[in-house]
């Protein structure tokens, strides 16, 4: 039987209770394939789960995307074959691994100018901000967006996606260097959310005016403020928590904002049958090869480290993607 070396955690906790293991690795089921991980991309709900804030059964695997090649198909698997170059998202837990196994619905091949680093560092972000620009709220030219947390790894995609679709785009994030990030990513306004009043910023950035739709992916510190930044009718969309979940509120309040409408959309839902998820990638990689989307490797670590890439990201030190290479 093979082997593989996987993290694990065995309690709720800090980044430390994220052990590696080495696990048996028994043959692919009828379905599944045996994948050697090249690029294992790192997103920030692996923290809500590691913390127990989002419970999962224990012990458990950890990660939700990766990227590598197939290296053994298990029965009844027709549309991937050993050796393909192929990526996921959404199959269960447990990516933070060198090897895996995989349902083969799940994977999706990678076109040659798709790298694995970049799908594995694009996919889960990339696929959410497709369907938050596409679907949630169909972009359109003119448009106002605002996008909190814009240097980050979600954050600077979208912001380009918004860009690419022709709207204008503000940008929340903290402190000078994710500003400038956050301008680099195509923010025509960039608001720094951790000095004075960000809301008053965010208004004399835009001479009053306000947002057709609000991405808050922060929750806690910045969704009251959102619905003060959202122009009558506007969408506010709280698809985030990195500060900790949004208030409970009375829908009356969203009557004296300005009629506004509220939802809190997931990734998953969006991608659950093979053929969206396929569908839903393809424009994806669409908007890769055609340079409208891209998100820097803000730092790389290997799996050992896996608990060093988990502090980096909630000490809010990183920009773009965090990458682990097994
Ligand atoms: N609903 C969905 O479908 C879906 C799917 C994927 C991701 N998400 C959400 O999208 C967000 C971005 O994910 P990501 O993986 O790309 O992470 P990320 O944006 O690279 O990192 C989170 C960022 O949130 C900001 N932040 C604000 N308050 C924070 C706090 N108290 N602690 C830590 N960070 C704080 C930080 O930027 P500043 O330092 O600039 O504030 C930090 O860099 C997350 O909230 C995630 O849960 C939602």
């Amino acid at each position: 039987m093979m082997t593989a070396r996987a993290a694990r955690l065995h309690a709720f906790g800090e980044a430390d209770e994220l052990r590696i293991e080495t696990i048996d690795l028994p043959e692919p089921a009828p379905g599944e394939v045996a994948l050697r991980q090249t690029a294992v991309g790192f997103n920030f709900i692996d923290i809500y789960q590691r913390k127990g804030v989002y419970p999962l059964p224990l012990p458990t695997g950890l990660g939700f995307e990766a990227a590598g090649v197939v290296e053994q198909v298990g029965p009844d698997v027709r549309d991937v074959r050993t050796g393909d170059r192929v990526a996921y998202m959404n199959a269960g837990v447990g990516a933070y691994a060198d090897r895996r196994n995989v349902p083969a619905d799940k994977l999706v091949v990678l076109p040659d100018g798709v790298s694995d680093e970049a799908a594995a560092t694009l996919l889960f972000k990339g696929m959410t901000a497709q369907y938050l620009v596409r679907k949630t709220h169909k972009v359109k030219p003119g448009d106002l967006v605002l996008v909190h947390a814009a240097a980050g790894g979600v954050g600077q995609i979208l912001c380009r996606w918004a860009k690419d679709l022709g709207a204008e785009v503000a940008g929340t994030a903290g402190g000078p260097e994710k500003l400038a990030v956050a301008r680099d990513a195509g923010c025509d306004f960039v608001i720094d959310y951790r000095q004075g009043n960000w809301v008053e910023a965010f208004h004399e950035a835009t001479a009053g005016r306000k947002a057709r739709v609000v991405y808050d992916s922060v929750g806690k510190d910045t969704f009251l403020g959102s619905l003060d930044c959202t122009a009558p009718f506007g969408l506010v969309v709280s698809y985030g928590a990195a500060s900790g979940p949004a208030p409970d509120i009375s829908p009356e309040l969203l009557n004296k904002k300005g009629c506004l409408y509220l939802t809190r959309p997931s990734v998953f839902p969006h991608n659950a049958d093979v053929a969206t998820f396929r569908a839903n990638a393809a424009e994806l990689f669409d908007a890769i090869a055609r340079g409208a989307v891209t998100v820097p490797i803000g730092a790389r670590f290997t799996l050992d480290q896996i608990a060093d890439a988990h502090r980096a990201a909630e000490s809010r030190a990183t920009t773009g993607a965090i990458l682990i290479v097994p």
